[in-house]
């Protein structure tokens, strides 16, 4: 079994669960997916609050259409790849599809495993009053729960596809539901997707602790994207709410043409990138920083 690899931890004053339960009508709170350590680095850097090893890297990474494969094992195993770049943020992770779903004992087994081998600090769950019970007894544990209402992707097929949640009256009095049951359960921030800004309204409105927003307008407490959405990675069309704030996907598509075009042309690598080719001199050890910013010593 792993344990934890906390890694580069030591720097910086760690964002906790009960501060971002705490932050409710101050500070904005910030989340923003990552699924690798690169990635993971580059939001602590920026300053964002939260971390959320989704299970959108299903979708993300593995290129499927959809988040039900996604394993338990898959998702510890990001968690510890994100959690060695992270210093500040507080690091959630996805509870996969039917990892949680069949009784509040597998929900607490799997929300332990995911602390004890993904190293993550608290968990996430889709769905409402029907896993009230299940968040309970996760949060008995002493597992800090993120809750999840409004389009709940795991759901996908029984919703008919990817669609805006509580547009009528009766779904909007549900997600209230949910979110007030979520609460009740001890949840320390409630997650709400793709509903219409007039229902995260009431529900931030009506909860005491923190909603997060994704497709549910401005009231939220916070927001939250997918990171390759947000850096403009992805390619295709991307969902109305995803504000696309650069386009690194044309950057790097233009890098690795320009690449290509050197390496053809005969002009990469150059003096600049290749080693001395006079071996009588002696050979100096320096550490250069690379593999991510890992020091590393090489040869020059
Ligand atoms: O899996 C994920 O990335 C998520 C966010 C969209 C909230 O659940």
């Amino acid at each position: 079994m792993y344990t934890a690899n906390i890694g580069s931890r030591a720097s910086g004053k760690k964002v906790t669960a009960p501060e971002l339960r705490a932050r409710k009508g101050a500070d904005k709170i910030t989340m923003v997916t990552a699924y690798d350590y690169t990635m993971a680095r580059l939001v602590d850097e920026a300053g964002i609050d939260m971390i959320l090893v989704g299970d959108s890297l299903g979708m993300v990474v593995q290129g499927l259409t959809n988040t039900i494969p996604v394993t338990l094992d898959e998702i510890c195993y990001h968690g510890r790849a994100v959690t060695r770049g992270v210093s500040r943020a507080h690091v959630v992770g996805d509870m996969p599809f039917l990892s949680y779903q069949v009784s509040p004992i597998q929900a607490v087994e799997s929300a332990g495993k995911m602390l004890k081998e993904g190293a993550f600090e608290s968990v996430k769950l889709e769905g409402g009053e029907a896993f009230a019970e299940h968040v309970h007894r996760i949060v008995r544990a002493g597992i800090p729960v993120v809750g999840h209402v409004g389009l709940t992707p795991q759901s996908v097929h029984a919703l008919g596809g990817f669609r805006v949640q509580g547009r009528s009256d009766d779904g909007a009095d549900q997600i209230v539901r949910d979110a007030r049951a979520l609460e009740a359960a001890g949840a320390f921030c409630i997650v709400l997707e793709a509903i219409p800004p007039d229902v995260a309204a009431r529900v931030t409105s009506e909860l005491t602790v923190p909603t997060i927003g994704i497709g549910a307008g401005p009231s939220c407490d916070g927001q939250v994207l997918v990171c390759t959405d947000l850096l403009g990675l992805s390619r295709g069309p991307s969902p109305k709410f995803a504000k696309r704030f650069a386009e690194l996907g044309d950057a790097a598509v233009a890098a690795f043409k320009q690449y290509a075009d050197e390496v053809r042309g005969g002009e990469f690598p150059d003096a600049a990138h290749a080693y001395k080719p006079n071996r009588a001199e002696p050979i100096e050890e320096e550490p250069v920083a690379s593999a991510g910013g890992i020091v590393v010593p090489f040869l020059r």
